[in-house]
């Protein structure tokens, strides 16, 4: 897990909040915005996009870290998740399996409207991913 300094920290989760804003949750009414840091040090973010076919609905941190692969970026150090609740949201279980593709030793921090926070490793909310045979260690292969 690698160390973010403060102000890492500090942007990664407002780009995060700022994605929240665009989220299209009409059906759920849950808005979420994620935003992942590069280890170039870029941050890319996304937002939960919902459909009228409920199942095709997308997880803002999926969209977060789709937009940093489709940027080149496949080294992803951490990711934050913004959520207007009182308790901050940690990542669905598909979104941790997607994520750890692109980031085994990813830093995840959550955070909300209320104080507390949520900030932990992927490798303890995900102890034991699917890895494709043959594939393991390879995702930032051209
Ligand atoms: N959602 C996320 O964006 N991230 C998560 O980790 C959990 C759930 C979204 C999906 C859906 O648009 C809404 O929250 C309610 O499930």
């Amino acid at each position: 897990m690698k160390k973010l300094t403060p102000a890492q920290k500090l942007a990664l989760e407002d780009a995060a909040h700022q994605a929240c804003q665009h989220s299209y949750a009409p059906y759920s009414t849950f808005p979420v915005g994620a935003a992942v840091l590069t280890d170039s040090g870029r941050i890319l973010a996304g937002c939960n996009v919902e459909n009228a076919s409920l199942g095709l609905t997308c997880c803002a941190e999926r969209v977060a870290l789709f937009n940093a692969v489709s940027q080149g970026e496949r080294r992803i150090v951490a990711v934050a998740i913004y959520t207007p609740t009182a308790a901050p949201t940690a990542p669905c279980g598909a979104c941790r399996q997607v994520l750890q593709e692109f980031g085994a030793e990813l830093t995840v921090i959550a955070i909300c409207e209320g104080r507390e926070r949520l900030e932990t490793s992927l490798a303890s909310l995900l102890p034991a991913p699917f890895a494709h045979p043959g594939n393991e260690g390879k995702s930032h292969e051209p």
